[in-house]
């Protein structure tokens, strides 16, 4: 495949570029002579990376599943999906980790790598299985998998291979228990609790530590004390006013602060090292009944975009934070940036394009979205998986996404 005039940002710059792929990799980026796609017009960027979703497949099919899921992430252009651990049936075993990938297998229409998840006792399996990643819910959240104590967790930062990333859910048991027992919301000192207790741990134990959907400046910064500390942005902890929404949709572990905090984070930005869309999809009926989390695969790089077009952010930082950095924190090779060698992976967004959300017309079994009714400027029309269109104007034209192991 040769794609001819493509605007690519290179070296801090936006330039016209031809590109070469040959079996999957890009082989050549430059003058190149001979027919091939027109991408003029558009601004081609590296297929992107959203290192936390909840694809929901395994037990809770009827809020999302590998397909739909999937397919939210090329619509959101997401390239690659790390999904998480917290099933019906949490992940926390050889067998179920293998079940999940052969059920993936024939489903899915982006690549997919699975977090597994850290449980008391299952050191053996982490190691039978050697993930691209661990999961710790040091609070509970959606589902029940947890490991609160201390004793176990300190086992786990110990044990698991530190080339590898340890990600936590950060919001302290004990403390949410407590905020119980008061009758308060979930607080952010929750998060700092949590954040402090892991940071310690991790840096007693000389391994790295990545913080999923960081809410607030005092966790951030503990965070980037640490040269092994990584901190996720999430969409909706930047973009979101919940006041705004209907009191049963706002709902999120953890939660949506006050615009002060929101304001710290933006002023903050570039503490982040990557963003997580944590699309957390959930049908409206159980959003009544209580359930936390929002999907987000399809807004979340739109979200930034625009944000882009609006000067509130840049090229350079979304392209750090949504492909080249998630790459390299969870060792995904060749991924994460337009480069020769690289894996011919290559969205194409119209940033002149203005659209509206509208959850019904998402992919996302969710069919609702926290940002609906927003406007925004620039889209993803047209996706390309290892040198081959897979999706253009809303249409899915080639499933071929595969396992990461
Ligand atoms: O709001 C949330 N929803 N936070 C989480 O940590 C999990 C997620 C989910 O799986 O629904
Ligand atoms: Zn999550």
């Amino acid at each position: 495949m040769l794609v001819k005039n493509a605007k690519i940002y290179l070296k801090g710059r936006l330039v016209e570029k031809n590109i070469l792929i040959e079996n999957g990799i890009i082989k050549k980026i430059g003058k190149i002579k001979g027919k091939g796609m027109d991408a003029k017009g558009y601004l081609v960027l590296p297929g992107l990376i959203d290192p936390h979703v909840h694809l929901r497949d395994m037990g809770m099919e009827y809020k999302e599943d590998f397909e739909s899921g999937t397919k939210a992430a090329i619509a959101g252009g997401f390239t690659t999906v790390l999904d998480m651990p917290n099933n019906k049936n949490p992940i926390t075993t050889y067998r179920r980790y293998k079940e999940k990938i052969k059920k993936a297998e024939k489903k899915i229409w982006c690549d997919v790598g699975f977090h597994f998840g850290g449980a008391k006792g299952n050191l053996k399996e982490v190691k039978k299985v050697n993930p691209l990643s661990l999961k710790i819910f040091m609070g509970k959240s959606t589902g029940n998998l947890l490991l609160s104590d201390e004793y176990e967790m300190w086992k786990h930062f110990h044990a698991f291979d530190k080339r590898k990333p340890i990600v936590v859910h950060a919001e302290d048991e004990g403390m949410l228990r407590a905020m119980e027992k008061m009758k308060i919301e979930r607080e952010p000192i929750a998060e700092w609790v949590a954040v402090e207790k892991a940071l310690s741990i991790a840096e007693y134990e000389k391994r790295n530590i990545y913080v999923a959907h960081v809410s607030t400046l005092r966790a951030l910064k503990r965070i980037k004390e640490y040269r092994n500390g990584f901190a996720e942005a999430s969409p909706h902890h930047l973009f979101l006013d919940g006041k705004k929404l209907p009191s049963y949709l706002k709902g999120v572990n953890p939660p949506l602060r006050n615009i002060k905090e929101r304001k710290l984070l933006w002023q903050n930005l570039k503490l982040f090292d990557t963003v997580g869309s944590d699309h957390a999809p959930h049908t409206l009926k159980d959003k009544k009944g209580g359930a936390k989390g929002f999907p987000g695969l399809e807004t979340s790089f739109h979200l930034f975009f625009d944000a882009y077009m609006r000067k509130r952010v840049n090229l350079e930082w979304i392209l750090t934070r949504m492909a080249e950095n998630p790459a390299r924190i969870f060792g995904l090779k060749k991924r994460g940036i337009i480069r020769e060698g690289y894996l011919g992976n290559l969205i194409f967004v119209n940033p002149k394009k203005e659209w509206i959300v509208k959850g019904k017309k998402m992919n996302t079994k969710a069919e609702w979205s926290p940002f609906e009714g927003m406007k925004l400027k620039g889209k993803v029309e047209k996706v390309i998986l290892r040198g081959e269109i897979i999706y253009e104007n809303g249409k899915f034209i080639k499933r071929k996404g595969v396992i990461l192991r």
